[in-house]
């Protein structure tokens, strides 16, 4: 790190580092612009103090070359912050090839993470260092906002709809997850943690038998100690909840359009509009059905509202994953 570095907080991933090499820049460049233009200030204001009553300064009409510079240099910055600025950005918003997938989804005054696995934690999230992982977040009531400061990262999380980041933690250790959108009452207590494990601890979570720090233990048995996956639980949900009825599994054409290998595909609707299917996409298409329409298909599936959580529509979209 840059000993111009005002970086109180320790930087635990990709972002993080590029951030904090953009704002010491920045900074630096503020600080040279501030003490410089102080500097002539002071400079000009003594070198051209008034004498006396009588004393005028001469008219100058300008001076081109000195005006353009000026513009030319700000602008030549202002560029370089934006373009910089959108590179890190981009890292943020841009998927990996090996990235791991944590669902989260925010409600008054909690955070829940739910992996592939089943396992579903409460205000607890566990990462691989090194590992790039991609949060897909949605919230059960109002606007919420997940914001780990550690990495540098934050994003609105909406009812009704996902969004994700992109992040690569690289230290291993215990940062902080907080609500960045005031939300109600409690929202000051709407915290989590995030626990970044080294190769060796991240395999022994996944098997069960990592021994967290003393401090942690009691935070490591999950809430809902599920004993199916995520896609195992959608497949449940798609049998009980008669999706099954209407959409086939294994490509067959049924009342509804099959579900097998349509995660990621391009579908024509009715009207002629192409989507690729996503997150969004089947969510959407569970609660408000009647939105868009699948070119060929007669509309007539009923909304799921109000008849599966917002973890049974990530179980579904898991299985759906599932099925190529
Ligand atoms: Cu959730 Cu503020």
């Amino acid at each position: 790190m840059s000993r111009f570095s005002l970086n109180f907080l320790p930087s635990a991933s990709i972002s993080a580092d590029n951030f904090m090499s953009f704002i010491n820049v920045a900074n630096v460049v503020g600080a040279v612009m501030f003490v410089a233009t102080m500097a002539a200030m002071f400079y000009f204001a003594f070198k051209y103090k008034q004498k006396n009553t009588k004393d005028e300064g001469e008219y100058l009409p300008g001076n081109y070359l000195i005006e353009f510079t000026g513009i030319f240099v700000i602008s030549l910055w202002v560029a370089v912050f934006f373009l910089w600025g959108w590179r890190d950005y981009s890292y943020v918003i841009t998927p990996r090839a090996d990235e791991a997938e944590v669902n989260i989804i925010g409600q008054q005054w909690q955070w829940t993470s739910q992996y592939a696995s089943g396992r579903t934690y409460t205000n607890e999230v566990y990462l691989e260092e090194g590992r790039p992982v991609r949060f897909v977040m949605t919230s059960k009531d109002v606007l919420h906002s997940f914001y780990i400061p550690e990495f540098r990262i934050k994003q609105d999380v909406v009812p009704g709809q996902f969004t994700s980041l992109h992040v690569t933690p690289t230290k291993a250790g215990e940062y902080n997850i907080f609500c960045a959108e005031y939300c109600g009452t409690a929202h000051s207590k709407m915290l989590g943690n995030v626990h970044v494990l080294s190769k060796k601890d991240f395999q022994a979570w996944l098997d069960g038998t990592y021994t967290a720090p003393a401090k942690v233990v009691e935070k490591l048995e999950p809430k809902a100690n599920r004993t199916m996956t995520m896609a195992e639980s959608g497949a449940h949900i798609f049998r009980t909840k008669s999706c099954v009825s209407c959409h086939s599994v294994d490509g067959n054409r049924q009342v509804g359009p099959t579900v097998k290998g349509l995660f990621g595909k391009e579908v024509e609707l009715v009207g002629g509009m192409k989507v690729t299917v996503d997150e969004n996409y089947l969510r959407e298409s569970i609660m408000d059905p009647m939105k868009k329409i699948v070119k060929g298909y007669a509309p007539q599936m009923p909304t799921f509202r109000g008849m599966l959580s917002d973890e049974d529509v990530n179980d579904l979209i898991a299985y759906f994953k599932t099925l190529k």
